[in-house]
């Protein structure tokens, strides 16, 4: 049995560990999580905010388990992220624990001081899984929850504009007119989003960081929708919200960030972008899929909101860490 390295421009390698590492997903209730294309490009080329790695535990041809490495390169770069995967055949046999060996030791050597993770499959209300106990046991102190929940879509969308604010859309890149604010706001969402008790360090944006992500979006074959409101008096971009998806997994989108800079809150700005965009992005997938979100449960407004539009809670996201 021997730790192997995935190198994502191999197309072999990176179908068994791709196979392993998302054929756990489908034990969730509503699977989440990248497609093959979206994960092939991150793993394999070069980007400006992360670098992703690969590890599995192998035995001739048997793929026995695998850990995805996010090593951050903005923010939190003291943390290294691991996700372990171990085949449902193979578990209880110390399998996730000699990756997570594995995954220390390349973080000791590369200087960082965190080992972090994330359970997507807790019980919604106990948050407690298989990861949780495995966490639990190497380890692992538990620092934040996000209530996961989903909307089968289509559904029907009421519009709530605000006064004196208008709304602005957009799709794969930021419109150069938008571009200085929306950085704004990106660091904004960055510091304000509750992390709980998570080590966490905000990204301070530059319109190098955000052209790559936009870039490597494409290149991953994701679609993105963003709804922005404009104060109509100052010109300033108040508020904004994204949601995308790939054609690879049709039936599930996803709901990014939704940000409302601090001087504009308290005005229902959350809803009159996020509807609008929800009306943009059913309409332009044209089939039923489930949109996902995740919220820390003390974001009370954001979940109010996402309820307000339908949403349902099923499941309990928890981030863990371990310093080294
Ligand atoms: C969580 C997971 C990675 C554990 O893999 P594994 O190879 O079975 O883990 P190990 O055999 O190394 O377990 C080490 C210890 O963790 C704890 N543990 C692991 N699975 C457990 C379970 N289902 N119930 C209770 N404790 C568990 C035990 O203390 C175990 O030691 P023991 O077997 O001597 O009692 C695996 O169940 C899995 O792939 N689940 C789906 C994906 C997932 O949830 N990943 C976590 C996200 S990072």
């Amino acid at each position: 049995m021997e730790i192997v390295v995935v190198d994502g421009r191999d197309a072999e390698v990176f179908r068994r560990f791709y196979e392993v590492k998302f054929g756990v997903r489908q034990e969730l209730e509503f699977p989440v999580g990248l497609g093959t294309e979206e994960a092939r490009v991150l793993m394999s080329g070069e980007h400006a905010d992360v670098r992703a790695e690969g590890l599995g535990l192998v035995d001739g041809d048997t793929w026995l388990g695998v850990a995805w490495l996010d090593w951050w390169l903005v923010g939190n770069t003291d943390t290294v992220d691991v996700e372990l995967a171990v085949a449902p055949e193979y578990r209880r046999q110390g399998v996730a624990s000699r990756l997570l060996e594995a995954a220390i030791a390349k973080a000791r050597a590369d200087g960082r001081r965190i080992v972090s993770g994330a359970n997507l499959a807790g019980d919604p209300v106990t948050g407690e899984s298989p990861g949780t106990a495995f966490a639990a046991a190497r380890g692992f102190e538990q620092k934040h929850a996000e209530l996961h929940q989903v909307v089968e879509l289509p559904v029907a969308v009421s519009e709530r504009p605000v006064d004196g604010y208008e709304i602005v859309q957009w799709r794969e890149h930021t419109p150069d007119e938008w571009l200085k604010q929306f950085l704004e706001l990106l660091n904004g969402m960055s510091e304000d989003v509750p992390t709980g008790d998570r080590t966490d360090a905000p990204i301070q944006w530059t319109p190098e960081l955000l052209q790559d992500a936009e870039a490597r979006r494409v290149a991953q074959g994701r679609f993105t929708y963003t709804t922005a409101a404009v104060h109509t008096a100052s010109g300033e971009l108040a508020a904004y919200t994204q949601m995308g998806g790939t054609p690879e997994t049709p039936d599930r989108l996803n709901q990014y960030d939704t940000y409302v800079r601090r001087s504009h809150r308290g005005h229902g700005l959350g809803i009159a972008v996020k509807a609008p965009n929800l009306r943009a992005i059913q309409a332009g997938v044209g089939h039923p899929a489930v949109l996902h979100t995740w919220n820390a449960p003390e974001n009370t407004p954001m979940i109010a909101v996402n309820t307000k539009l339908g949403f349902r809670p099923v499941a309990q996201r928890t981030m863990w860490e371990r310093v080294l």
